[in-house]
């Protein structure tokens, strides 16, 4: 049964702007999407990644908060209840389980790239990479992915950083770390698109990211950016929904989803000019997908001036952007133990932040030891990964975006959202048909 409890709400507005943003802003903006734009046709594909932001990231976002504003509670219970509330079924509740769960595992192998981050900080800091050729930082990696004590080791640390900040509270704990991790992410971005523009390689690096090339464009990069899209608003996760429930009448959801989405997006790009200065200067490879962070960079870092305090600067940011992420992931486990057992909000978050390492650790294990164990011919890591991006979030956020548009009453959703005539009629045939019809797309080709 649910238990009588004095619920968490953000502060400020300025707080979860900058709380749904750190969720948001992570490893999807700061190691994917910048080789993800370089591959797929530079600005040809940030034009149809915009797209696929406006017109399906946000009205997903803000269905999101939207739904968790008016249920006030966990996913879970907020959808059955907003849904009893307009005549629907109780049932709809299964979309919020699918998101708590998605959430729980994404955070169990998401905590193990948080302490790769970790991890490469300290090496960064004490001149671990000098003088390595490519050779070495890729046998570097190699053998640190290979050496399960040390995953587990920076795994355990990432997770203690994640409940510490989430036993918090939403106030004290989420909204505070944000609104200081934020800012030092922005300021330590800052230094590293200033440095790359004094390399030889800011042009090449901005020609990269931008000159259009409409032939790379394609249905599988259409896709991609869709995914993507969905992947880096932190949607279909039961977070921002989560976060809606600490959310007062007086926040305006379009105009801070506008916020939050553009700040995503600039951040996404300034990575990425953060990034191809670096590895276009030192004559190294840009399409080096997975390996370009832990492999590429240090090698980067091990044999420029200033590589040190470069590198650290980097992996320090890694970090914060990892664990503004992580919090947030957690966030809606916690959410409903709190609310559906008696455990307190610290009790809460020990039990949900041990079931979450605990998985974690098998994650990680497919990178040694359990290298061979595997199911549908994935490892627990792959598998863990594949299960939720290609099923649960898709299936979630287009649970969440058709309960909006087709069982809450719409008449109330004009008035939440202040729309014009104009604007109320663009919303619906979004959110009725557009949005739907792309996550359905995804979902499906995904298959
Ligand atoms: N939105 C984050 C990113 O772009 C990823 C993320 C996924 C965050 C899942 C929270 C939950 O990296």
């Amino acid at each position: 049964m649910a238990k009588a409890h004095s619920h968490g709400q953000w502060t400020s507005r300025m707080g979860f702007v900058l709380a749904a943003t750190g969720s948001a802003v992570g490893l999807g903006n700061i190691w994917k999407f910048p080789y993800m734009i370089g591959q797929s046709g530079g600005a040809a594909f940030v034009l149809v990644y915009l797209a696929c932001i406006a017109l399906i990231g946000l009205p997903i976002l803000v269905a999101e908060w939207m739904i968790g504003r008016r249920g006030q509670k966990n996913p879970i219970s907020t959808m059955a209840e907003v849904a009893a509330k307009h005549g629907s079924s109780r049932s709809w509740a299964v979309v919020g389980f699918t998101g708590v769960l998605g959430a729980f595992l994404i955070l169990s192998f998401y905590s193990v790239i948080g302490g790769w981050a970790l991890s490469y900080m300290g090496d960064a800091a004490t001149g671990a990479f000098a003088g390595m050729d490519k050779d070495a930082t890729g046998a570097a990696f190699t053998a640190f992915l290979g050496n399960a004590g040390s995953l587990l080791t920076w795994h355990s640390v990432f997770m203690l950083l994640t409940v510490g900040v989430v036993a918090m509270g939403v106030a004290g704990g989420l909204e505070r770390a944000s609104k200081l991790m934020m800012p030092a992410l922005g300021v330590l971005l800052l230094v590293l698109v200033g440095y790359g523009m004094t390399t030889g390689g800011f042009g090449q690096a901005a020609a990269y990211l931008f000159n259009p090339d409409w032939s790379k464009l394609n249905g599988g990069v259409v896709m991609a950016a869709l995914g993507h899209a969905f992947f880096t608003l932190s949607l279909g996760m039961g977070i921002m929904m989560a976060y809606g429930s600490y959310l007062g009448e007086d926040v305006d959801l379009l105009r801070t989803a506008r916020t939050v989405v553009i700040m995503d997006t600039v951040i996404a790009i300034a990575a990425g000019l953060a990034i191809f200065p670096i590895v276009f200067a030192n004559g190294l490879d840009p399409a080096a997908g997975p390996g370009l962070i832990f492999v590429t960079l240090p090698l980067a870092f091990g044999n420029i001036t200033g590589g040190v305090a470069l590198g650290t600067i980097f992996f320090l940011l890694l970090t914060f952007a990892a664990l503004t992420s992580a919090i947030s992931l957690l966030e809606p486990v916690v959410e409903l133990v709190e609310e559906r057992t008696p455990l307190s909000r610290v009790g809460a978050t020990v039990i949900a932040g041990f079931a979450t390492w605990a998985l974690g650790i098998a994650a990680l294990l497919s990178f040694n030891v359990w290298g061979d164990v595997t199911l549908l011919g994935l490892n627990i890591f792959d598998l863990l990964d594949q299960l939720t991006s290609k099923f649960l979030l898709p299936l979630t956020g287009l649970g969440a975006i058709v309960f909006a548009a087709w069982c809450l009453d719409q008449e109330s959703v004009r008035r939440e959202l202040k729309l014009s005539e104009g604007g109320y009629a663009l919303w619906r045939i979004v959110t009725r048909f557009i949005a739907p019809i792309g996550v359905l797309a995804v979902f499906v080709g995904n298959l």
